[in-house]
């Protein structure tokens, strides 16, 4: 049942605030100051090192989830593919948790990796919706996402609540660790209770999201620029465009343009630029220049004080709302996601089955 949505990743993308608030409702009841884990939790204080592994879209929120538990919860944080992981055998040393991603729980890479850490990491946990999965069934220790079933081959609310977990796990990390002032991890807990309105409100912006992608759909190529936490936003942006509309899209640190993909720039090339207004925005602003400058045609996705800040010269402009800097990622994959789903539309190609790709990839 697509509930009156053209297409189950349309009704996935439009359910986000109801299911972040579920995710939220668990993990921070009503009326508590503190993250709360399920099963006797774990504690943080002691650990040395987390590695994060997954694939895909799972991939992309671990990369995220670095950004976080490095700067929030001051731990060193290794990210990788599953199937590099596996196959790289790297050594693991004490004191060591490793945490794997995963919507369906059954992805064999990612089963492999946890398998290789089983008896080497101090603590096996997972990040998982289908909660009765083989990945969730052979941790320590499974966080479910209670993102409810996700039937688009394109993950979207899976994404936005393996995100909010992670933050959430995050925040649980700092305090246990004593890093995070009360107000700091006060400011982001009020920041992730409002979350599910802010979502809503971006949800609106999909006219605006619409038009651009109509400009999208009649590209070959299109890049995606992001800084910091919205580096591996872009990342996961151009993964979705790539696979329900089969146009090219790459992702860069900004930082890396002048590294090369810089040379790809011209009439002809779409930018989209995430950058909220935040302490690396005036860096993501050179770089959207540089950009224009050799004509590329950039969409500067951003919050009100951004775009009036950097407009000039846009050729065109999604406006978010205002939210604490940590949880961006979180808000910012909205237009990635409508991005995505409106250029396929556009050019008509299979939203919820994209050719060659399954939900599940169960074999390597
Ligand atoms: O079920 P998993 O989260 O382990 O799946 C991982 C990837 O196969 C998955 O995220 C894939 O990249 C999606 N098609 C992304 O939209």
């Amino acid at each position: 049942d697509k509930g009156g949505h053209k297409h189950f990743m349309a009704k996935e993308i439009a359910e986000q605030p109801h299911v972040i608030a579920e995710a939220i409702r668990h993990y921070l009841p009503v009326g508590e100051d503190a993250v709360h884990l399920p099963d006797g939790g774990i504690d943080f204080s002691e650990v040395e090192r987390l590695t994060l592994v997954a694939c895909g879209t799972a991939y992309y929120a671990c990369l995220t989830a670095k950004y976080w538990f490095e700067k929030i919860a001051r731990i060193p944080v290794e990210v990788d593919v599953a199937s590099e992981f596996r196959y790289r055998e790297p050594p693991i040393p004490g004191k060591t948790v490793a945490l794997f991603v995963s919507q369906s729980g059954e992805t064999a890479d990612t089963l492999a990796a946890l398998r290789y850490c089983a008896g080497k990491a101090d603590k096996i946990l997972s990040v998982v919706n289908v909660a009765e999965s083989s990945i969730a069934r052979e941790s320590d220790l499974a966080l479910p996402i209670h993102a409810g079933v996700e039937i688009g081959v394109a993950s979207t609310k899976a994404f936005t609540c393996q995100l909010s977990v992670l933050l959430m796990l995050a925040l649980k990390a700092a305090a246990d660790r004593g890093v995070i002032t009360p107000e700091d991890l006060d400011a982001n807990i009020a920041a992730l209770r409002s979350l599910p309105n802010v979502l809503a409100a971006a949800l609106e912006q999909n006219d605006t999201i619409r038009q651009a992608a109509q400009k999208l759909s009649e590209s070959r190529d299109v890049l995606f620029l992001g800084r910091g936490l919205m580096f591996p936003l872009a990342l996961e942006g151009a993964l979705k465009l790539k696979e329900i509309s089969y146009i090219h899209a790459e992702a860069y640190a900004s930082g890396e343009l002048k590294h090369g993909p810089i040379a790809l720039i011209d009439k002809h090339m779409p930018v989209v630029v995430m950058a909220p207004r935040d302490a690396l925005f005036d860096k993501s602003v050179s770089n959207m220049q540089e950009v224009m400058a050799r004509k590329g045609k950039v969409i500067l996705v951003s919050n009100a004080d951004g775009i009036a800040e950097a407009s000039d010269g846009v050729a065109s402009c999604i406006q978010m709302p205002d939210i604490h800097d940590n949880l961006s990622p979180i808000l910012y994959a909205i237009p990635a996601q409508l991005l995505a789903y409106h250029t396929a539309v556009a050019k008509g190609t299979d939203v919820d089955q994209p050719r060659n790709l399954a939900k599940s990839v169960t074999v390597e």
